[in-house]
């Protein structure tokens, strides 16, 4: 819209103090976009909201107010279409899950009081919107990440992408010869399975939850991104616990995630966590605790150039 910002530096609710874009105009985008009334354009007030079943005052009143954001334009013959401003996928993409942001900081006084956030895991729509999200940021991220991994074990040749989502790290693994299988619950690999890139590419599919089942391989790397911040202390032991039992001689974990006291997008990135998951952005020295009590021995730390990101590389124990 306008600027020439890649999409996450633009429309992320993750970005640096002072440089957020304006909330209204993403809960208003996205409200219109969930009823379905961008794809409906071009059209009028009344004949969008007679076709959508939509309150007509609602709809006036949404499509003046993207017209101030040139997301929409009026034209002579009295119809809105899509404006100079109107976002291509990618944005969209970041934008609805930005929008998402907004109403799960707003639950942050409930977290201060006490209860754990609901989660997302019963709407599959949510969990949609924030892997189409998250999949512009993966793309971004996965090549200099994909180095660091390749880096630390030159020799890999079987990757596991736990907990992959979108599958864009897995994609990237995969362009650089790796065998790879990705792990995701079975409802984010049935969307993963629609994707013709990821098949095309050879990724192999597995479903389930990682801490009731795991493949029945071994592998040269277990990279586990967007996961660890999700999940409090115990729950991370007993994933990084399991997992050990997956790596093949010389192998390694690699958790990619942000790290409390780094940067402060990680600092902001709890509050998310906090009311989204119940997770943090967890220290270098939580992760070093619970790498040694779940049996690894080599464990090091490196910054990724996209802000927060780290990887933590550990090795088990022989
Ligand atoms: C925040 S997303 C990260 C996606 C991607 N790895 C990335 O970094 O962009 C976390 C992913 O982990 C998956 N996940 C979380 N808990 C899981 C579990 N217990 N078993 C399998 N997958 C899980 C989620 O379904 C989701 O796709």
């Amino acid at each position: 819209m306008g600027d020439d910002r890649p999409a996450w530096a633009q429309w992320s609710f993750l970005v640096p103090p002072g440089e957020l874009c304006d909330w209204r105009m993403v809960l208003t985008y996205d409200a219109a976009a969930d009823v379905g009334l961008l794809a409906e354009l071009p059209g009028d007030p009344p004949r969008l909201a007679e076709r959508l079943g939509l309150s007509e005052h609602a709809v006036r009143v949404v499509l003046e107010a993207l017209a101030v954001w040139d997301v929409v334009e009026l034209g002579d013959d009295g119809a809105y279409r899509l404006g100079a401003a109107a976002p291509g996928p990618a944005a969209a993409a970041v934008l609805r899950h930005h929008a998402r942001s907004i109403r799960n900081w707003g639950t942050i006084a409930d977290r201060l009081r006490g209860p754990p956030p609901a989660g997302h895991r019963g709407d599959p729509r949510g969990v949609g919107i924030m892997l189409d999200a998250l999949a512009v940021n993966g793309r971004e991220s996965a090549p200099a990440a994909v180095d660091a991994c390749l880096g630390r074990v030159p020799g890999a040749r079987h990757v596991l992408d736990l907990g992959g989502g979108h599958g864009e790290y897995a994609l990237e693994f995969a362009r650089r010869g790796l065998r790879v299988t990705m792990q995701d619950r079975p409802a984010v690999i049935e969307l993963a399975g629609l994707k013709s890139t990821l098949a095309e590419a050879g990724v192999e599919l597995f479903a389930g939850d990682f801490f009731e089942t795991l493949p029945a391989s071994t592998f040269d790397l277990v990279f586990c991104a967007g996961v660890v911040y999700t999940l409090g202390a115990e729950r991370n032991v007993e994933l990084f616990r399991r997992v050990r039992s997956l790596l093949s001689a010389g192998g390694s974990l690699a958790v990619h995630t942000f790290l409390r006291g780094t940067d402060p997008l990680a600092t902001l990135f709890a509050v998310q966590m906090l009311g989204a998951t119940g997770g943090d952005s967890h220290g270098e020295d939580d992760h070093r605790r619970w790498l040694t009590q779940a049996g690894y021995g080599t464990i090091e730390v490196q910054r990724l150039p996209r802000r927060p990101e780290w990887l933590v590389f550990a090795t088990p124990v022989e």
